[in-house]
This record gives structure tokens, sequence and C-alpha cells, in this order.
């Protein structure tokens, strides 16, 4: 197998992949650093990241520890009070340099920042760039990495797995195995530290928010070298998905968009979220949906509305752009018409585990952003604190590995078996595909009692190992045993929390 090296791997490419890599290169002009994604660089989770990003600034009403408080109770209490320190003292510098790296975000008449509000803030915080917050980071990240000749981004490189190796008892990793989806050629890459930034897992289910890319691989992928993967089981549910019968991935509509003052309302035009909370429509997310869970349930109706005809239009245009415009070519007028929308899967707060460096429990492999479990969102993250998190973990990381790599050797192993890649269609996967996604989502939404997911779940893996055993493998295939790796875990950590209670 052809062999390649890089002193850096960076797999994906949303915000954390290209921030750690700008920021590394910056500080080591000397590495080479090689960032791969297995589609264009632009699809990514960051891409569609409306709201913003969660910084104490210019709001003299609001400090840290507010910003900390809310973080902690957002979720539930069991994150980790020095990540949550450490990340929102960090907020104002990372900001910074976000904007150095000519990334804008929206100022008011008077020259200050238009800070938001979302569900579960104190203040009014969120810093934005009208509602494509995510993809003007994205954009002005990837004109920013090509500014650097030690930085080379590979797109349509799919990973397989990661190389890992024993050493004196300790594991650790050197590289991976990728197929290059233009020459059709499997290859191996080894590198002295790998940075895993590839995103959540939101296609595990039916309904999702994220694009289709997200897919676990990251996760998977670490978890089959034997890295410790912890909290899968707190996926969050985004209360505000525009419903739209059969659709992947679901449009967004921000958590901004009730921060501005929108309402939910059942079919009998009622608010009835306070009856769950007496902040309403400005719970946080595991709230709010959960309301909305209950209100389908006892409605047995298919939706819930958002209701902005209340709201000033042109500010609600300047504000949200992209929302109004989309609503309007779905046919909602939103000064008359409300939104449909249904709770759906949007985040993993959960991840690979890791220390406040993003190193993970196997030597020179570190994880950031969304695929990472940092301890920072315990069982819900705080709207708009995900963008955050990935700025000060790519930081931390990349200080650490620009002090430490040059003590790190290339491995020395050159010859790697990998089972032939074929690009023949997986059709019989497709089934297997649509079965787990159903029976994911009924895990979070429904009455399916967990044993019995666990057990469908177990099946389709059968099917599947039985599936593999007769065929070659194909990209699909690998793509699905990371989903299908990723909704065991989940299962299995959800298992493990209900022994633990
Ligand atoms: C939103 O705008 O509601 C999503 C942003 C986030 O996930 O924090």
């Amino acid at each position: 197998m052809n062999t390649k090296f890089a002193d850096i791997l960076v797999i994906g490419s949303g915000v954390s992949g290209l921030f750690f890599a700008v920021k590394t290169a910056i500080t080591r002009p000397d590495l080479q650093i090689v960032i791969m994604t297995k589609a264009e660089a632009d699809n990514s989770n960051t891409r569609y990241a409306q709201g913003g990003i969660a910084v104490v600034t210019n709001n003299l009403k609001d400090s840290f520890e507010k910003h900390i408080e809310d973080t902690i109770k957002a979720g539930g209490g069991i994150g980790e009070e020095e990540v949550v320190k450490m990340v929102v003292y960090q907020a104002p510098e990372r900001l910074k340099e976000l904007i150095d790296f000519e990334v804008s975000f929206d100022k008011n008449h008077d020259g200050k920042w238009d800070l938001g509000l979302e569900g579960g803030h104190s203040e009014y915080r969120i810093l934005h760039h009208k509602d494509i917050s995510g993809l003007e980071i994205q954009q002005k990240m990837l004109l920013q990495v090509q500014k650097f000749r030690n930085v080379k981004l590979m797109e349509n490189q799919y990973v397989l797995d990661l190389i890992s190796e024993e050493i004196n008892g300790v594991k650790q990793c050197s590289g991976a195995v990728f197929y290059d989806k233009k020459n059709k050629q499997t290859s191996a890459i080894l590198a002295k530290a790998v940075v895993i930034s590839t995103g959540g897992c939101g296609q595990v289910f039916k309904h999702t928010t994220n694009p289709d890319i997200a897919t676990g691989d990251g996760i998977a992928m670490s978890y089959r070298a034997g890295a410790e993967i912890k909290d899968m089981q707190y996926i969050q549910f985004h209360p505000t998905a525009l419903y739209e019968k059969d659709r992947n991935p679901y449009f967004l509509i921000s958590e901004a968009v009730r921060g501005f003052g929108a309402y939910i309302l059942n079919s009998q035009n009622k608010r009835f979220v306070f009856e769950y909370d007496n902040r309403g429509e400005l719970a946080t997310r595991d709230i709010v949906s959960k309301a909305i869970g209950s209100e389908l349930l006892r409605s047995g109706k298919s939706n819930v509305y958002l209701d902005c005809r209340h709201l000033d239009y042109d500010e609600f245009y300047k504000h949200f752009p992209t929302i109004t415009t989309y609503c309007k070519n779905e046919g909602i007028d939103l000064r008359k018409d409300l939104i449909p929308i249904i709770p759906v899967a949007h985040y993993q707060c959960g991840g690979i585990r890791v220390d406040v460096n993003s190193q993970t429990t196997i030597r020179n492999l570190f994880a950031i952003g969304e695929c990472s479990c940092t301890g920072l969102h315990g069982k819900n993250r705080l709207a708009s604190n995900s963008l955050l998190e990935a700025l000060v973990f790519a930081h931390q990381s990349s200080t650490y590995i620009c002090e430490n790599i040059d003590v790190v050797s290339h491995s020395s192993q050159r010859v790697f078996d990998y089972k032939e890649i074929s690009e023949n269609d997986s059709e019989g996967l497709k089934v297997l595909k649509e079965q787990l996604k159903e029976i994911m989502t009924t895990l979070y939404i429904g009455t399916v009692e967990r044993d019995e997911v666990e057990e469908k779940i177990m099946a389709i893996r059968q099917e599947y190992d039985l599936y593999i055993g007769n065929e070659i493998i194909t990209l699909e295939s690998k793509e699905f045993q990371n989903i299908l790796d990723t909704a065991v875990l989940i299962v299995k950590h959800f298992k493990k929390q209900i022994v633990e209670v």
C-alpha cells in the first residue's frame, strides 16, 4: 500500500479542524499539516450553525460567572467546572482571533455587538452573522487555510480507519488508512499527531438537522482503535426544525428566533411550554424538546408551530434573512402563517473522551469539536457554546502539539493490510440503514422500551456482519459501519446510565 507522511493529520474540515490548522501553521511553519475531508471542504456541521457564538463581551449586565452558571445549569449539573471556566474565560481571546481572521459579526447602530439571546442564557451574549454564523466562520477560515504553504487541504479523501500500535504497553496512534475517491486508491498516511475533527452523528437518526456527512466517523474509528468514548446517550434534540415530511436533513429554525420573541403554539393555538418550565420558550433545548414531544404524544399531531406573526417583520428579516427566505420558498409567509416545527437530533454532547489539551486516551490522538467529549456540555449543551468549545479546544491542542511534537517520530510500520474498497453500490444496506435510523429515533421520541431497541440494533448488527462477510467493502458499507458502531455506543451508554442510577 502506498504510504504518505505528514507531521500532523487533521481529519475533518469544520471550524475546529480549520482553526487548529491555521493556528498551528502560524506557530510552527516548519510542520507539514494535512487536512483530509471525505466530501467537499465546506460540507460540515459548522456550515449549518445559524445562531452564533456565546461570549461575554460588552453587555454590562453580563459576567463570566453568569455564563459559567448558565452552562452548568443547562448541562444538568454534571459539566466539569474547571473545563467550563477555562472555556468561558478564554472566549474573548478566541473571538479576537476569529475577528483577526476576518470573520465578521453583526453590530448595532451604536457600533456595539448586536448580541442575541437563546434558550438557557440569562443574558444577551450571542455574537452572530445574521442567521448564517457557521457559514461565515467556515468560509473565512477556508480562505485563511489557503494562505499557508504548510497546510494541505485534501477533499474527497475517505478516512477508513486509524493506524494504531502498542509500544511498551502504551497504545498510540500513528496515522490512518484512507481512500482517495478521485484516484480510487487506498493508501496510508503516517503522522506524528492525528487530530479528529469529524463532527457529530445526527445521521444515526431518521430526523436530524445534520448534513449527510455527519455519520459518527471519528467516534466509530476512535472506538475501534481502543479510545475511551463517553456520554454518547446525551444526544441533543433541537426543538425547532421546520417540519417537512421525509426531509433529510431538516431545515433549522434557529433558537435565536425564540430569543427574538417567537412563541411555540400547539394545534389549539396555545403557548404550552410554560406548563413545563417558567422560562417558557426560552428554557433550555432539552426541556423545550421534551415539552413538544409530550404535546405531540398527547395530541397525536405530527407537529406544533412557531409563531412570528407578532414580531416586527422588517427587523426580523434583517436578523434572519435565510430563515425568512427559506420559509417563503416553502409557501410560509411569516407575517400571517405559522411555521410547523418538530424536535430533531441536532448535537452530540458526548464523544471521544479528551483532557484539557484535547488528548484522547490513545497517545498522539487528539479530538476537537463535536466529536469530542470535553466535559463542557454535561447532559445538554447550552445554545451557541459549540463553536466556542471548538475554538478553545483547537487552541489548547494546537498549543500542546506545537510544544511537544518534536519528541515524536513517525512510526516504523510500513505494511498495512486493508480489504480492497469497491465502488459498487451497497443496495442491500439501504434498507438496514433506514431501519436503524427509525429505531434510533424511537429511543428518544416515542414509547418503545430501551431493551427492545437494543435487541433490534443487535439484529441489524448481525445482518451487517453477515453481509460484510460475503461482500467486498464499499464506501457505503464502511460509512454504515460507522453509523452502526455509533448507534451501539449510544444504546450501551444509555444502559450504563440506567444501571448506575
Ligand atoms: C441554532 O441556531 O439554534 C443552532 C445553533 C446551536 O446549535 O447552538
